[in-house]
């Protein structure tokens, strides 16, 4: 079951960049690349906890900011020779509000 819920505007999140949603158990940053697509994962890179709210975003991976691990916005897993996967979670956008469904987390 789904369990969608309302967390911040599109237009509040900046061009390649992105916000933190804080929840009582996980900080989830929201990603939003050049072409306005979403992408919601735990703020954790899987290499070292670093902060990949922090990071830069390009197409649709991101880069952390403490070893320049790049990690797949969709999918959480680290490209290139790099291994590792965070939680990603399924988002949506409508009447410019993004939603983030938090029961639907893809286990690392
Ligand atoms: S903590 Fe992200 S690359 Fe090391």
């Amino acid at each position: 079951m789904s369990n969608w819920s309302e967390v911040v505007a599109l237009e509040d999140i900046p061009r390649l960049g992105s916000r933190v949603v804080k929840t009582d158990t996980v900080n989830i940053a929201v990603f939003r690349t050049a072409s306005d697509e979403v992408f919601a994962m735990k703020d954790e890179c899987p290499h070292k906890q670093g902060p990949l709210s922090q990071g830069i975003v390009h197409g649709t991976s991101v880069t952390c900011p403490l070893h320049n691990w790049k990690i797949d916005l969709a999918s959480g897993e680290a490209l290139g020779p790099d291994e590792g996967c965070t939680n990603v979670f399924p988002v949506k956008i409508e009447n410019g509000m993004v939603f983030i469904d938090f029961k639907m987390a893809v286990a690392a």
